[in-house]
């Protein structure tokens, strides 16, 4: 019976592996979504599961296993066999001309010219085994790269299995899509930290973490365009390469042409300066290469670029304007964030008046006073940032701008949090937080209460009608009727929206309270761990920092959240109006339906494993419904020792709990599993 069970979990768990690669290739190779959200999520979820349950079957290119692993001390470096060579540039029609006339001077035949999309981001170099993936390697100086094969893994367009059993080396870019870039920085800047420059720096920032699990959270993809090693592939050109790594399941670019004279190809540029701004990814210009194979050996190399190919970059895109005024908006968390007000002109595609200055450091440091003369360029194509001040147009009697003591809204002191750059207002009680904090509460990820947007929760707000979130849950449908524009039915609507979200899941509550460092993924994660916000607002930083993918931060600011006394406060009015603290998924604990000799017991591993690495012995015990933690304490039920073990040991022997070794903690793993 149990056999049975266990042989058609294992056909069930291929068939939705198999599936769901394939939805996945369709949509992050191809381009092509063939399956609605919600039924994926569905399957996923239902992978997730089983692959809980039985854990034995999870296979390598499962797409559960693209969430990360553990963080790295260092990357290993990666001796590139073929060097991983740059391009010359060309920066006008007349630099591509001379080109040209190179090439037909070095080859015995005419060439055809392949155009592609210069995108920017960073070069990475992937290996197949077999039709396997088997490891990935950033440029670095061209020769000796470093070792990324874990964070390129997390990498949904990075196939885990080509469609054919290759043994190849092909390379290419790895990149972040400007709305992913986007994203980042406004998550950023809402948390008080750093903003990227660019999606170039914020792929490369991505790429090169220690933790493949920042990685995996990024949202990066790659185009593939060029093949190092070809093993047995058979191209004769650039277009034949490309077209056989398309069917291999490897991302290319398709916005390529093959262009038979000089004259198309600048044809090809200027038809792509144009569209560069409607492109969902940065280009800094067009790669040009000869498209025939037997014609780039004769034309050959110089010792740092092909003589066969060349970069056209785009001229960077800037406009002069003047700095009117400076304002200062107030984010959720009490972020005070400066925006330059200008003098509105036109910038690559649209008319440009606001520029985030990200903060008072940035003002200071390209020291931006008001009616200064400056130039601004848009960042990935569509943020449009301050470049630089034209100093010798400023006017004499101008002074630096004055770095703002109080907070505009609600006059408390600013303040520099630890190593923040940014400057806060940590008064919980100021209006524009409240404000803020109350959109975010109904947004989409959030509580999801529709038609509850900013001019009807303001209102609300200035009426002293609510104070927080919970005040929502209070309202009456005179409440609504006492507003501007608010009818009989859209009162009775937004009531409905209201009382539905009281049956939400918990996680968009917890996502919903604005807690710092707790984004979407970090609520749903808290939610299912710990089944109940009554729980998690009890739970100690060890508790928390023993789930896999959550870190200290992210502890320490849900402590410190829930011992708040407003907070307990509002829980209690939450509770109050009847809203949900449950998690109404699948849980954890009731996932090990089977038994194990781990079943609710508290398990802390110490010392060296040599069979399982800690953290995949961590993942497996929860799976079998137990709980690791990091620390030995009289709630320990068993401490699992290996080798080198230490003061946990020490501990454990003292409290008189149950020590295991490697082995019995082996045993017990295959005692569940049959
Ligand atoms: S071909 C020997 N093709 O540009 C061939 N490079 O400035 C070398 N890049 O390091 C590269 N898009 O990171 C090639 N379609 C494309 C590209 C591309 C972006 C980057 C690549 C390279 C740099 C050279």
């Amino acid at each position: 019976m149990a056999e049975n069970q266990n042989q058609q979990a294992a056909a069930r768990i291929r068939a939705l592996t198999k599936q769901l690669n394939q939805y996945s290739h369709e949509y992050y190779v191809k381009d092509r979504q063939t399956v609605e959200d919600h039924v994926y999520d569905k399957l996923y979820q239902e992978l997730v599961d089983l692959e809980q349950k039985f854990p034995e079957w999870v296979s390598l290119d499962s797409p559960t296993q693209r969430v990360g692993d553990h963080a790295l001390e260092g990357f290993k470096k990666v001796i590139h066999e073929q060097p991983m060579l740059s391009l010359s540039n060309a920066f006008s029609k007349r630099d591509l001309l001379e080109f040209d006339q190179r090439v037909q001077k070095l080859s015995s035949k005419a060439v055809s010219y392949m155009c592609e999309l210069k995108i920017d981001g960073l070069a990475i170099s992937l290996k197949y085994q077999n039709g396997h993936y088997n490891g990935g390697a950033t440029r670095g100086d061209g020769t000796v790269g470093e070792d990324i094969t874990r964070n390129l893994r997390t990498v949904k367009s990075v196939p885990i299995n080509l469609q054919q059993p290759l043994t190849i080396e092909v390379r290419g870019e790895c990149y972040m899509p400007k709305a992913s870039f986007v994203a980042l920085n406004q998550l950023r800047e809402e948390n008080g930290e750093e903003v990227f420059a660019n999606p170039r720096n914020a792929a490369a920032g991505s790429l090169r973490q220690l933790d493949s699990k920042v990685t995996s959270s990024r949202n990066l993809s790659t185009f593939l365009y060029t093949v190092a090693d070809f093993g047995a592939l058979t191209a004769a050109t650039q277009a034949e390469a490309l077209d056989q790594l398309d069917a291999a399941g490897l991302r290319t670019n398709h916005e390529r042409r093959v262009c038979r004279s000089i004259e198309e190809v600048w044809t090809y540029i200027e038809e792509y300066q144009e569209k560069r701004q409607t492109l969902p990814y940065e280009i800094d210009g067009i790669v040009v290469k000869v498209n025939e194979f037997s014609s780039q050996a004769e034309i050959g190399y110089t010792v740092k670029a092909p003589k066969w190919a060349i970069a056209y970059k785009f001229p960077a895109e800037e406009a002069k304007t003047v700095i009117q005024d400076i304002e200062w908006t107030i984010g959720r968390t009490g972020v005070v964030t400066p925006t330059a007000i200008m003098t509105p002109v036109r910038l690559a595609g649209s008319t440009v008046s606001r520029a985030s200055l990200h903060n008072y450091d940035l003002i200071q440091e390209k020291d931006i006073r008001l009616l200064d003369a400056v130039m601004i360029h848009k960042a990935g194509d569509i943020i449009p940032e301050v470049t630089s001040v034209l100093i010798e147009e400023r006017s004499i009697d101008s002074a630096p701008y004055p770095m703002p003591t109080h907070c505009p809204v609600c006059q408390s002191r600013l303040v520099h949090l630890d190593e923040e750059v940014a400057l806060r207002c940590i008064n919980p009680m100021c209006k524009a937080q409240i404000k803020e904090g109350l959109n975010h509460f109904v947004s989409r990820n959030a509580m999801n209460i529709e038609g509850l947007g900013q001019k009807v929760l303001e209102q609300l707000y200035e009426k002293g009608l609510i104070k927080d979130v919970a005040g929502l849950y209070f309202l009456t449908e005179t409440d609504f009727l006492s507003l501007d524009k608010i009818k009989e039915k859209s009162a009775h609507n937004l009531l409905q929206a209201i009382a539905a979200s009281k049956n939400n899941s918990v996680e968009r509550l917890i996502f919903g309270l604005g807690i710092r460092h707790v984004g979407s993924k970090a609520a749903k994660i808290l939610a299912e761990y710990f089944g109940s916000l009554r729980s998690l607002k009890k739970a100690a930083v060890e508790e928390i920092t023993a789930i896999d993918s959550l870190g200290g931060i992210i502890a320490d600011s849900v402590v410190q959240y829930f011992k708040k006394p407003e907070v307990q406060e509002l829980l209690q009015e939450l509770e109050k109006a009847d809203v949900n603290f449950e998690y109404l998924g699948v849980k954890k604990s009731e996932i090990a339906a089977i038994e194990s000799a781990f079943k609710g017991k508290t398990v802390v591993l110490t010392g060296k494993l040599t069979e399982y690495t800690r953290e995949s012995a961590s993942e497996k015990i929860e799976s079998l419904g137990g709980k690791t933690t990091g620390t030995v304490s009289k709630k320990t039920d068993i401490v699992v020792a290996g080798k080198e073990a230490g003061s946990k040991l020490t501990k454990a022997q003292k409290l008189g709990i149950a020590i295991w070794n490697e082995q019995q903690m082996m045993k017990a793993f295959k005692e569940s599993d049959s």
